[in-house]
C-alpha cells in the first residue's frame, strides 16, 4: 500500500511539534509504503507550492528538538477566502498544490486557526487529518493539546524562581503567562507554582479584590504575594467593552497585563510590585517527557488513520484514550476555561483568589 502524505505545521510553534512529526512519519514508514512531502511554513507553503520531498533520515533525531523542522507561519483563517492585492485565490492554490503533488492526504499540525482551515480544505474535498497543538490548550474536543504541559513546566519554573526573590524582598510579583483568550496555562501553572492570585480572561477581576489579598497577606506577616496573570486577563470594566475596542486600546498602549496590575497595586496598596513577562520562552526549547509521549501517541494515531483512510478528522485525547473527532465538529469552537471548571474550584478551595468579589 502506497501513500503520499503532505505534512505541515501552522500557527504559533510549540515544543512537541517535531516529536509529533516524527510520530506520524515514523509510524507511516513502518506501516506502509509512505512518501512524505514536507510543506514549508504552514499553509503559506501549500498556497505558494513551497515544499520538499523528505527522506526518512530527516525525521530522525528530532524527538527532543523544540520548534518545527518544517517552519510555521500564521495565515489568518478569516483571510483564506479573501482575494487580496496579490490576486491569489488561496483556497484554489492550496487545492492545486495538493493535486499537483498527487497527495493521498494532508496532515496539519496546529491550533484553532489551523483546524478551521483544515476543515475548509476537508469540505473542499481534500483528505485531511489534524493534530492538536498549542500551549494554550484551547482546542475543543481534546483534554490536552501537545505543547501545553511543557509550557506549564516552563511557566511554573518561572513562578518558582520568582517566589524566592519575592520572599527575600517582600515584594508583590506579577507574572504574565501566555494565553490571550484562554486561561488554562495561567490556571495550571498558577496552581503548580503556588500563586496567591490567578487572573484569567474567563473570569474578569476587580483590582480592589486583588489589593485586598495583598493587604491581607501583609497583615498576616506574609510580606510577599505572587500573582499569575494571563496576558488576556481583563478587569470587569474592560470585559464590558466591545472586543474590537478593547483590543485596539490595548494595542495602542502596548498593553501588558502584568505591568498594569503591578502599577495599580503599587498605587493602591503602596507595595513594591514588579511585573515579569517570560513571553515566548514559554514556547521554546525541548518538549517535556509528557509532551514527547503525547505527541508520539497523537502522531502514531494519525498514521493509523491514514492507513485506514479515515479522513476529515483530528486526533484527540479523551480520558487516557487517544481517539479522534470529526473536523467539522471541533473547528472554530474554542475551549475556554469554564467558570465552574474543577481546577477553578480546587484553586478557590485552596484560598487562591481570582480577583472576584467574595
Ligand atoms: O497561541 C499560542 C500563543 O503563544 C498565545 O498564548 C499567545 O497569545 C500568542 O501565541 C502569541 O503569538 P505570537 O507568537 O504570534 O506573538
Amino acid at each position: 500500500m502506497k501513500r503520499r502524505i503532505g505534512i505541515l505545521t501552522s500557527g504559533g510553534d510549540c515544543p512537541g511539534l517535531n516529536a509529533a512529526i516524527r510520530g506520524v512519519t515514523r509510524a507511516a514508514y513502518e506501516m506502509f509504503d509512505a512518501e512524505i512531502i514536507g510543506i514549508h511554513d504552514g499553509y503559506r507553503g501549500l498556497i505558494e507550492g513551497d515544499y520538499s520531498l523528505m527522506t526518512r533520515s530527516q525525521f530522525s533525531g528530532i524527538l527532543t528538538l523544540g520548534g518545527t523542522i518544517l517552519g510555521t507561519a500564521r495565515t489568518p483563517f478569516r483571510n483564506m477566502r479573501v482575494i487580496g492585492e496579490d490576486k491569489i485565490d488561496k483556497v484554489a492554490a492550496m487545492k492545486k498544490t495538493y493535486k499537483e503533488l498527487k497527495l493521498d492526504c494532508l496532515v496539519t499540525l496546529g491550533g484553532n486557526g489551523t483546524h478551521k482551515t483544515a476543515n475548509l480544505l476537508s469540505e473542499e474535498g481534500l483528505n485531511v487529518i489534524g493534530l492538536p497543538k498549542t500551549i494554550d490548550n484551547d482546542l475543543y474536543g481534546t483534554d490536552f493539546t501537545f505543547g501545553f504541559h511543557t509550557a506549564m513546566d516552563i511557566a511554573t519554573g518561572v513562578i518558582d524562581r520568582i517566589h524566592t526573590t519575592a520572599a527575600s524582598h517582600g515584594r508583590t510579583m506579577v507574572i504574565e503567562i501566555m494565553g490571550n483568550k484562554a486561561g488554562w496555562l495561567t490556571l495550571y501553572s498558577g496552581v503548580a507554582g503556588g500563586a496567591d492570585v490567578i487572573l484569567i480572561p474567563e473570569i474578569p477581576y476587580e483590582i480592589e479584590e486583588v489589593a485586598k489579598v495583598v493587604e491581607k497577606r501583609a497583615k498576616n506577616n506574609k510580606g510577599f504575594t505572587i500573582i499569575a496573570v494571563a496576558e488576556g486577563a481583563m478587569n470587569r470594566k474592560e470585559a464590558k467593552m466591545k472586543k474590537k475596542e478593547r483590543e485596539a486600546k490595548r494595542a495602542a498602549e502596548h498593553y501588558s497585563a502584568a505591568a498594569d496590575v503591578a502599577s495599580q497595586l503599587s498605587e493602591m496598596v503602596g507595595v513594591e510590585a514588579r511585573a515579569v513577562v517570560p513571553g515566548h520562552i514559554q514556547r521554546g526549547g525541548s518538549p517535556s517527557a509528557y509532551d514527547r509521549v503525547l505527541s508520539t501517541q497523537f502522531g502514531v494515531h494519525a498514521a493509523e488513520l491514514i492507513r485506514d483512510e479515515c479522513y476529515g478528522v483530528t486526533v484527540a485525547l479523551k480520558g487516557n484514550q487517544i481517539t479522534h473527532n470529526a473536523l467539522k465538529d471541533i473547528a472554530g469552537v474554542p475551549k475556554l476555561v469554564p467558570t465552574d471548571d474543577q481546577m477553578v474550584s480546587i484553586a478557590r478551595d485552596m484560598g487562591i483568589s481570582f480577583g472576584e468579589k467574595e
